[in-house]
């Protein structure tokens, strides 16, 4: 009830607007880098001394063309400074179609594709990779369609799919060839039963359905979680297929399980964080609110005690 109501209010936009019009609150701090490219520059350097970092400029739900191209613009200005200050070998970008301008009412999937084509044409002149972060079902068909379309130019583009959508592991049995890069996580999204897994075990069975697909498949798995018993799974699945560090990789988000990161970078194994910066950070923190009631009642708490 409590992550419905939390995953509704991520999706309004009065409600965004009159939060992200405030100045940015040290709360947002914990899974946000700050709001400017130096400040994503620096948390990124800091990280890549252990770990890989995937570099997401936050925004989602466009509705006018203009901030297509401001979204672009900022990929743009992101990926010069990796190449420039030596980055770009330990830091990739994750993108999300939505902000490309995916949900435009006219030539929404078109203008997208070409956004995130000028994007993967700015990561290869700096020798990096991109992922297309996965959004709502609604989305999935035509995000999955992008992919492919992007693979035929640039093959190592990144992939996500969500373990709660019933469709994953047919997903994942298609996506499972040489050199695809295939991000797995559980799904952020209010889905319906008709096409999502709504119980807790259900997602975590479906995602050691999905892992042992790609694990025993010929691409490159991107395990997405930090719950401990998928990743003593994965690390198992990974033995057992004889795939080497290089082979896979385990990916956390910004500020959630820090110690773990560092803990299992330190036991040779590859580590990648998810680092989001920029203005629009309201619906991705609403989601991580969502995640786990516990950060509500820590959110509240600051805000009471703050006044
Ligand atoms: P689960 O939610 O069961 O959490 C396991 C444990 O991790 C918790 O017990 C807690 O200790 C810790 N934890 C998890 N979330 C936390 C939080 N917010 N705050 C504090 N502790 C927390 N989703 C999506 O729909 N599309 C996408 O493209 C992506 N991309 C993505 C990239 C990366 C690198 C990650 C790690 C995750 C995503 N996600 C995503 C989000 C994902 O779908 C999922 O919502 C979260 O990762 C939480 O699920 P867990 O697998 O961590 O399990």
């Amino acid at each position: 009830m409590l992550r419905s109501t939390l995953l509704a209010a991520a999706r309004s936009g009065t409600v965004r607007a009159l939060v992200e019009a405030g100045p940015f609150d040290p709360l947002v701090d914990r899974f946000v880098a700050g709001t400017t490219v130096d400040a994503a520059i620096e948390a990124a350097r800091r990280i890549a001394a252990d770990r890989y970092v995937t570099v997401d400029h936050l925004g989602e739900d466009t509705t006018e063309r203009a901030q297509v191209d401001a979204h672009v613009h900022a990929y743009r200005t992101l990926l010069e400074r990796l190449g420039r200050e030596g980055l770009a070998d330990r830091v990739e970008v994750s993108v999300k179609l939505s902000a490309f301008g995916q949900r435009l009412p006219r030539d929404g999937d078109k203008i997208a594709l070409e956004a995130a084509r000028q994007v993967c044409e700015a990561a290869a002149a700096v020798g990096t990779t991109v992922t297309v972060d996965m959004e709502d079902h609604t989305t999935t068909d035509v995000t999955l369609a992008t992919v492919r379309d992007l693979r035929v130019d640039f093959p190592w583009v990144g992939a996500v799919l969500q373990s709660q959508l019933r469709r994953t592991e047919a997903d994942c049995r298609d996506l499972a060839g040489p050199g695809s890069r295939v991000r797995l996580c559980k799904g952020a999204y209010d889905e319906p039963e008709s096409v999502a897994y709504r119980s807790a075990a259900e997602v975590d069975r479906s995602y050691v359905r999905c892992l042992k697909v790609l694990m025993a498949g010929e691409g490159v798995p991107m395990v997405a979680t930090h719950d401990p018993r998928l990743i003593a799974i994965a690390r198992h699945l990974a033995d057992r297929n004889g795939r080497s560090v290089d082979d896979w990789e385990l990916q956390m988000l910004y500020g959630v399980r820090p110690q773990a990161q560092t803990d299992l970078a330190a036991r040779g194994l590859r580590v990648r964080v998810y680092l989001p910066y920029g203005t629009e950070w309201f619906g991705y923190f609403m989601r991580r609110l969502a995640e786990r009631p516990a950060n509500m009642a820590f959110f509240l708490r600051s805000l009471a005690t703050r006044g």
